[in-house]
């Protein structure tokens, strides 16, 4: 019985942490002036209006479906390869309505 009450605890410690970590806070301010930004920053070049790719990578599967908010805001702020960075081109704010965006609007999470 014992072994069974703390398994009990450990789901309850779970489900709290996953309330925590689940995605229903994150929300683009405004989807029309950030969906504009995607496009003017040439986002939209190499990743495509829709974030399916052309010469930057296709963000809707595989290995970008599985990066946090962080990851994609670092992304975003540092580039990486062929894709610049923009920390120098944007705010703060900018930045984080992009990864925001990416994540929700683009990747659907
Ligand atoms: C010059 C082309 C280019 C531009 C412009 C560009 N990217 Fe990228 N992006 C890439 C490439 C290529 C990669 C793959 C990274 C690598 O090869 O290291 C990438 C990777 C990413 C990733 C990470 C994918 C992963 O592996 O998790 C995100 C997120 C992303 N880009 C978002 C953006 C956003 C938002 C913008 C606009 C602010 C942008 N990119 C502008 C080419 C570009």
């Amino acid at each position: 019985m014992k072994h069974l009450k703390s398994l009990v605890v450990f789901a309850a410690i779970l489900a709290g942490a996953c309330g925590q970590t689940s995605s229903g806070g994150i929300a683009v301010k405004d989807v029309a002036v950030t969906r504009a930004l995607f496009a003017s920053q040439q986002c939209a070049v190499c990743h495509g209006p829709e974030g399916k790719g052309g010469v930057g990578a296709n963000l809707t599967t595989g290995m970008p479906m599985q990066r946090s908010l962080e990851q994609i805001e670092a992304q975003i702020k540092n580039g990486s390869g062929v894709m610049p960075a923009f920390k120098d081109k944007l705010s703060e704010e900018q930045i984080q309505e992009l990864a925001k965006f990416v994540y929700k609007e683009i990747q659907k999470r």
